[in-house]
């Protein structure tokens, strides 16, 4: 892991001394503003971390929006259109991970055994059309973002990505069965000897359908850049679904959400966040991912070179497990020379999702904007012309708007494996479908700096050059 201590940039930022204690919650209620006047830099003993995040090299080129699609609807138990996958299974077929191929690793055995049992939202009827997609569709793993967690004594280094969809951290490790695996680098737990089985603790992290991966649980010493937890639940696969295995990048997750959504039984476990919170210097983290490069996640701080302006916060309403908020409207365009319509809907920011999923009503009204563009069931969404110049997107949360630039939305080449060979491309803006909230995902992610304010359960906006 770089420390990057000495640096101006890394410095941490408290408030302005001035404030008394407890100042700083009293103060940020909704829709406050902090501006960076407010700002001192200070160190005073709390902790404090930035982890870069590394591009993920096992990002598929093929399929990336119909799959990113699928996977979000997958996370939060929607079912998936026939048409999404058929598409999904003639991608699979490409890759040589179709039903007809088969990768011999009877996951999609598994898949589909637990499926009927476990599946919730699953109906027959898509289960029957593809049943090797049915357990391959939430297996598909479009994480971009990984960050370097240190594990055990002596550290271990896995690349982890880094999800505020989700609360479980879980890795491959060595009780990972070898023919689950591609490369990944593994969480030896022989090899650290502060790793302790937690006796009896077991995880299984299912999708809509009832896929997944599971296995038991240890705690350990785990570090992100200087920061230690020393009884960190650290979730160990004995099972993991073959797209998992497939992203030779990704050793595993880190979730970011709630303690209350943790999947370890019976006891679940606090997420690494939530036991850090104590020892940082400001009990929160900031995520600033970036189109096509690195980004980091801050623990700790906020760093003024981060964002532009000042940091609207809104309160997250945390009862789901999730960081959820409330959006307000929305304005086709940069809304400075637009007018927002109102639009209240519910929230929630998720690094782990790819895409920027809205309601169907903001989704319409935009692609209205895209003459070349059409809700395809071709493709499972909204593609449009590659080459059309794409209006940005305004969302609005209480009084701060947040302008998504048209270069953003346009996520990926629909129908080829490059985006200069391609002619339709697929939409980063999609219908949020029958999910319970809209998902503000990457897409909308990479336009923001965001920080997630543990000590206030809040969650604050800022514009950032794009
Ligand atoms: C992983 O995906 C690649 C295509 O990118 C494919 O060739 C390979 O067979 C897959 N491996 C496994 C283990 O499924
Ligand atoms: C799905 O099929 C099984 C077996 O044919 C049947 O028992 C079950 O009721 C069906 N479920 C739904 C939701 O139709
Ligand atoms: C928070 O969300 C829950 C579940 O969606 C809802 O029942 C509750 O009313 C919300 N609370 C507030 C303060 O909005
Ligand atoms: C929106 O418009 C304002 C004012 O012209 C400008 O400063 C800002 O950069 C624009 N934002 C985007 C994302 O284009």
């Amino acid at each position: 892991m770089k420390t990057t201590g000495s640096s101006a940039a890394v410095m941490a930022v408290s408030l302005l001394a001035a404030l008394p204690a407890g100042a700083l919650a009293a103060a940020i209620n909704k829709n406050f503003e902090l501006t960076k006047d407010m700002l001192e830099i200070s160190v005073f003993g709390g902790q404090t971390i930035k982890a870069p995040q590394v591009a993920n090299a096992g990002f598929y080129s093929m399929g990336r929006g119909p799959r990113a699609l699928a996977k979000a609807y997958a996370k939060f138990g929607v079912e998936i259109s026939p048409e999404l996958l058929l598409i999904l299974e003639e991608i699979l077929e490409a890759l040589g991970l179709g039903t007809a191929g088969g990768n011999g690793n009877g996951n999609g055995g598994s898949g589909r055994g637990s499926g009927t049992g476990a599946g919730g939202g699953k109906n027959n009827q898509s289960a029957s059309a593809s049943q090797g997609m049915v357990a391959a569709v939430p297996q598909m793993f479009d994480s971009e973002y990984l960050a370097q967690v240190s594990i055990g004594t002596p550290p271990q280094t896995l690349n982890l990505d880094f999800d505020t969809g989700s609360s479980d951290l879980w890795v491959f490790s060595s009780e990972t069965p070898k023919t689950q695996q591609t490369g990944q680098t593994l969480y030896n737990i022989a090899s650290s000897s502060t790793a302790k089985k937690l006796a009896g603790a077991t995880w299984s992290i299912t999708y809509g359908d009832g896929s997944g991966s599971s296995g038991d649980v240890y705690t350990d010493t785990v570090s992100i850049g200087g920061v230690s937890v020393t009884s960190q639940a650290v979730e160990s696969a004995t099972q993991v679904s073959s797209s998992f295995a497939n992203d030779t990048a990704s050793s595993g997750l880190l979730g970011l959400a709630m303690n209350t959504i943790n999947q370890v039984q019976p006891t679940p476990q606090k997420t690494f966040f939530s036991n850090a919170m104590p020892n940082l210097a400001m009990p929160l983290f900031t995520a600033n991912l970036k189109k096509s490069q690195a980004g980091n996640y801050n623990f700790g701080f906020i760093d003024p070179t981060e964002f532009e302006g000042s940091i609207s916060f809104v309160d997250a309403n945390v009862t789901q497990g999730f960081w959820q908020f409330e959006a307000t409207g929305f304005a086709v365009g940069n809304s400075t020379t637009t007018a927002i319509t109102s639009m209240p809907h519910q929230a929630i920011a998720d690094t782990g999702t790819t895409l920027l999923l809205l309601p169907e009503q903001i989704v319409e009204a935009y692609y209205a904007q895209v003459p070349s563009a059409q809700n395809s069931a071709e493709f499972g969404g909204f593609v449009f012309d590659c080459d059309e110049a794409l209006p940005s997107l305004t969302l609005a949360i209480g009084s701060y708007k947040a302008v998504v630039p048209g270069s953003l939305i346009n996520f990926a080449p629909a129908d080829g494996l490059s985006v200069s060979t391609a002619s339709t491309c697929f939409g980063g803006v999609q219908a949020a479908a029958s999910l319970p909230f809209a998902i503000y995902g990457d897409i909308f992610l990479k336009s923001q700096f965001v920080v997630f304010h543990g000590g206030n359960t809040q969650l604050g906006f800022a514009s950032k050059p794009v």
